[in-house]
């Protein structure tokens, strides 16, 4: 079968479950080929060796099943990062850039020293906002948790790729964490509500349902982050939460009941409230 034909197959068996079968098609054929998706423009005529042809079907077989085309790639890009991700790992979303972005100007304009992730996942935020700051000399001390030893071999992996000197801590929120206190505790926790029907929809089924939901308003996380950072944070320090869009009220509240002053939330690219931050007095 030559690869237009093996495409064209492709994107008819994608087209029920996915809302770009033509570009799932390319990146499956792309990865299997070991080739660039302009290969597959260039030579549409080519034949594919049988054992390709093969690989390539059983690949496209998982998409149809649902599977993210992130895991089955194993990889995923997040703000200018080419990042492994696996089951353990949810997949960075494009909207938590704005979590990173909001991390990278406090860094900035305070010349933070040391900042805390919780429930780092693939190590998305803490590495791309070492690798940021880095660029500019910047060099704070980052510390990135998570609760599930899995992600934390994939964030670990992920640090040394992009050579960023991270501190992964294995830790139930704050629990093992050695105490200090932090300039900026960033997180994107589990936000979803338990029983959200969404969770059994489309690619988010085979995401890890720890990194996504959160007790029955989805807030249990973000409620308990809320209580104890005050007590891990310096006078001045920020924590910033990514939440979901109708949450900001919600969260806004939970932060000025435990003491926070200066809160104040931020809409992403689809004008979604997504990340609220506040400051320790
Ligand atoms: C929404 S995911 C965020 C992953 C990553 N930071 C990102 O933005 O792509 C939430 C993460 O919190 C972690 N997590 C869940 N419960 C936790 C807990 N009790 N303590 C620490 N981390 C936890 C999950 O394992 C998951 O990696």
């Amino acid at each position: 079968m030559i690869i237009q034909h093996a495409l064209k197959t492709a994107q008819q068996c994608l087209e029920p479950v996915s809302d770009s079968p033509r570009l799932d098609a390319q990146c499956l054929l792309s990865f299997v080929l070991q080739k660039p998706s302009v290969y597959l423009r260039t030579w549409p005529e080519q034949a594919l060796e049988p054992e390709i042809l093969q690989a390539f079907l059983k690949l496209v077989q998982r998409r149809e099943r649902g599977e993210p085309i992130a895991y089955i790639l194993e990889s995923k890009q997040f703000w200018s990062l080419d990042l492994k991700v696996s089951r353990a790992t949810l997949i960075p979303r494009p909207e938590t850039e704005l979590l990173v972005e909001q991390v990278i100007r406090i860094a900035k304009q305070q010349r933070l020293k040391r900042i805390l992730e919780l429930g780092t996942g693939s190590g998305a935020i803490a590495i791309a906002v070492a690798s940021e700051l880095s660029k500019k000399q910047l060099l704070p001390q980052i510390i990135a948790t998570d609760i599930s030893t899995r992600a934390l071999d994939i964030a670990k992996h992920n640090s040394k790729r992009h050579q960023q000197a991270i501190e992964f801590i294995q830790s139930d929120w704050f629990q093992s964490i050695p105490q200090q206190q932090f300039d900026l505790i960033v997180s994107n926790p589990p936000y979803v509500e338990c029983d959200d029907v969404h969770l059994t929809q489309g690619d988010v089924r085979f995401e890890p349902v720890s990194a996504l939901a959160s007790g029955e308003d989805g807030l249990t996380a973000i409620r308990h982050i809320a209580e104890q950072a005050q007590s891990w944070l310096k006078h001045g320090g920020w924590l910033l939460f990514e939440h979901g869009y109708q949450q900001a009220a919600l969260v806004r509240a939970l932060l000025s009941e435990n003491g926070f002053v200066d809160v104040k939330t931020i809409k992403d690219l689809a004008k979604n409230d997504r990340v609220t931050l506040a400051k320790k007095q």
